[in-house]
């Protein structure tokens, strides 16, 4: 079993942005966040299995929101599912911001030089 590896360059991916790559055979999405951090989930929702990579890094709408009308927090911080638009917060262990005690399957990153390795 592959204890780390190598997925992208950091160049691959511009803060904001996010792309699919893989860890042995899983399927795994890389997110940059808009202050240039990274982090890795399992690419797959866990909801039906939608692959995260389709869907798109957003904010989410604050508790003040009326309908309507949208503020946004966490600009860039949630990943929300292209099938259902459930949606994750990838700075907080990727949990479901409607259901924090679900989670993606999630995976470490450290940067070494261009070299964005994970590992569990
Ligand atoms: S598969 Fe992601 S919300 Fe349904």
């Amino acid at each position: 079993m592959m204890k780390e590896q190598v997925v992208c360059k950091t160049t691959d991916i511009q803060p904001g942005e996010m792309m699919e790559s893989f860890f042995g055979k899983q399927n795994v999405l890389i997110c940059r966040t808009p202050d240039g951090e990274f982090y890795a989930f399992m690419n797959q929702c866990n909801h039906q299995g939608a692959p995260l990579d389709k869907g798109m890094m957003c904010g989410a709408t604050t508790e003040h929101s009326k309908p309507g009308e949208y503020h946004y927090c966490h600009k860039g911080e949630i990943l929300r599912c292209p099938w259902h638009g459930r949606e994750f917060d990838i700075k907080n262990e990727g949990r479901m911001l409607a259901n924090p005690d679900k989670k993606l399957p999630s995976f470490k990153v450290r940067v070494e030089g261009v070299e964005v390795i994970i590992y569990k």
